[in-house]
């Protein structure tokens, strides 16, 4: 599962993976309650970093608790966060508790913060720097004894810059920062991640499937803009529609099937077009109609390329 470099690191398989450095960095805040920012773009696996964060640490048996600020509509998210005392507004007839207090001697999860506006902004900076808040309307001051983890999938700095978000509640997040680096930064591992997750499909679907060595090429020339999540799920797609035992390069979406382009060998676009052919035609096992409809080309005019490059 994972490489000997760092056997009890998920997700890591490559030793020279720059994810290695990121769980070094929260090993040493493992044992308090340190707040902990994790920025990565969507898809990267901050839920999943804070998770393993959360069940690593001494409290991993109490609450681990996620609000997620992004879906959560601006005028529910105070009474989500903090609660409300019985009458603390038109309609509140009972009182009810917040995430926060459900969060007690556990995690809480800030998922998307910057998606908070300002004005609860103000109200976090006190959760975060007093570690202390007020239900809505009730009067006494509340301690909060947990670890906070907020996760951004942009820059928190450069949201500061933007003035979406205030500079002082970055600050205070900002002591323990990690940042989970895109796919297209650890080609090396993108092949790894892929088996360790083909091996959860094959048990969620009881399915053992095999990814043809093939692939490799395909997954290291991609970009992934979805990161781990669209590898997941291009991965899904082709366990349920792969006939075989193997997963061919066929199978994976024709999203991901880019011909490879290297700035410092610049081609013509005769060179261009050739390579790609000679490409899809190897991808498709030589076979011309299914490689004139990826082309989008009639098969008579394959064939009359084929011919003009010497394909034969
Ligand atoms: N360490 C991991 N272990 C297993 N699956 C992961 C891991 N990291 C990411 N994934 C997969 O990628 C998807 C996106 O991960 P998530 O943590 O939700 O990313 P983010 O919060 O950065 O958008 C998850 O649904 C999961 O399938
Ligand atoms: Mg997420």
């Amino acid at each position: 599962m994972s490489s000997s470099a760092a056997p009890h690191y998920p997700f890591v398989f490559a030793a020279d993976s720059p994810m290695i450095a990121v769980y070094r960095t929260l090993e040493r805040v493992l044992e308090n309650t340190t707040t902990v920012l994790i920025e990565g773009e969507s898809g990267t696996g901050k839920d999943a970093l804070a998770q393993w964060l959360h069940f690593q640490s001494p409290w991993r048996d109490n609450p681990y608790i996620k609000i997620d600020f992004a879906s959560l509509p601006d005028d529910l998210v105070e009474s989500e966060l903090f609660g409300y005392e019985r009458g603390a507004f038109t309609g509140a007839v009972n009182s009810k508790v917040g995430k926060l207090d459900l969060a007690q001697n556990g995690t809480v999860v800030f998922d998307e913060i910057v998606n908070v506006d300002l004005n609860v902004q103000a109200k976090l900076l006190n959760v975060v720097e007093a570690k202390q808040y007020y239900r809505l309307g009730g009067t006494r001051p509340i301690e909060l004894d947990c670890r906070i983890v907020a996760l951004s999938s942009i820059s928190l700095s450069r949201a500061v810059e933007r003035q979406i978000f205030r500079q002082d509640l970055f600050f205070r997040l900002n002591l323990i920062t990690v940042r989970i680096p895109p796919l297209r930064d650890r080609k090396s591992e993108v092949l790894g991640i892929a088996e360790y997750l083909m091996g959860q499909l094959e048990k969620k679907y009881r399915k053992a499937m095999h990814i043809h060595p093939d692939c490799k090429a395909v997954l290291e020339t991609y970009d992934f803009p979805g990161n781990v999540r669209e590898l997941r799920n291009g991965f899904e797609r082709a366990l349920l529609l792969s006939a075989g035992r193997d997963i061919t390069p066929e199978a994976l979406p024709s999203s991901w099937q880019t011909p490879r382009l290297s700035s410092s060998k610049m081609m013509s676009l005769d060179d261009v077009e050739k390579e790609y052919i000679v490409e899809v035609l190897r991808q498709t096992r030589g076979k011309k109609v299914k490689a004139a409809k990826i082309l989008g080309i009639s098969r008579k005019t394959l064939l009359e390329k084929r011919k003009k490059y010497g394909l034969d």
